[in-house]
C-alpha cells in the first residue's frame, strides 16, 4: 500500500481562543486544572483531526503542571502543533497562554505533550501521514519528541506488566 503523503506542522496547527467565564472557575475565582486540561485535549484532537484526516483519539497526555493562574475574565490561547509522526500515532504539543485583558501582560500558564492515535473504519489504530519538520524549532521539537516516546512507550510496559502481576495475584 502506497504511503501516505508527508505532511508540514504548519498544515495543523491549531490556535483557541476561550474567554474565562464563571462556570470554568473555582471558589477563588481561577480556572480548575480540568477545564484546561479540557481544553487542551480539544485543541490537540482538533490539531490530530487535520493531520490524520482520520478519527484520532488520545492515548496518553504527558504529566502536566500548571505554572500560573488564570482569573474570570482573561482570555485564554491555546496552540497545538504536531511535533512527531510514527506509524499510527503522533504526538502533539501544546501551549496554554493566558492573557490579562486590561494589561495585555501575558502568562504561559502549561504545556503538554499528548499522543494522538488514528482510527481507521474498523475501529483500529490506522496509518498516518508522516511529518516534515521545516523550521529549526520544529526540527528541534522533532528529535525531542522521539526521546519522549521511549519513555512514554517504557512506562506503557511497565504499568502492563504491574497489572498482569496484579491479576496473577
Ligand atoms: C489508544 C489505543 C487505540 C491503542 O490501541 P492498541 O491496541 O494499544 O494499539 P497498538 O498497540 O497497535 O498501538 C497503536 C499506536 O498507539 C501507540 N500507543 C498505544 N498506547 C500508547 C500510550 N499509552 N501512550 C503513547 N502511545 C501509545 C503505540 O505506540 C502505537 O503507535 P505507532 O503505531 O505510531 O507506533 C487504545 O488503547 C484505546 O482505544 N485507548 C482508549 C483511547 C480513548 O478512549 N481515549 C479517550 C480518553 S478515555
Amino acid at each position: 500500500m502506497n504511503e501516505p503523503a508527508k505532511k508540514v506542522p504548519s498544515d495543523s496547527q491549531v490556535e483557541m481562543t476561550e474567554i474565562v467565564l464563571p462556570h470554568h472557575t473555582n471558589a477563588i475565582g481561577t480556572v480548575f486544572g480540568g477545564t484546561v486540561m479540557s481544553w487542551v485535549d480539544i485543541a490537540a484532537a482538533t490539531c490530530g483531526l487535520r493531520h490524520c484526516r482520520k478519527q484520532v483519539v488520545t492515548a496518553s497526555m504527558d504529566a502536566m503542571h500548571f505554572l500560573a493562574p488564570i482569573r474570570l475574565g482573561w482570555i485564554v490561547t491555546v496552540r497545538a502543533a504536531i511535533n512527531y509522526t510514527s506509524h499510527t500515532s503522533c504526538e502533539v504539543g501544546v501551549k496554554v497562554i493566558a492573557e490579562n485583558p486590561l494589561t495585555s501582560e501575558t502568562f504561559h500558564t502549561a504545556s503538554a505533550y499528548l499522543t494522538m492515535v488514528a482510527l481507521g473504519a474498523d475501529g483500529r489504530p490506522a496509518q498516518i501521514p508522516g511529518i516534515q519538520p521545516q523550521t529549526e524549532e520544529e526540527k528541534h521539537r522533532y528529535d525531542a519528541a522521539i526521546r519522549r516516546r521511549e519513555t512514554r512507550l517504557a512506562l506503557k510496559e511497565e504499568l502492563k506488566k504491574r497489572r498482569e502481576r496484579k491479576q496473577k495475584g
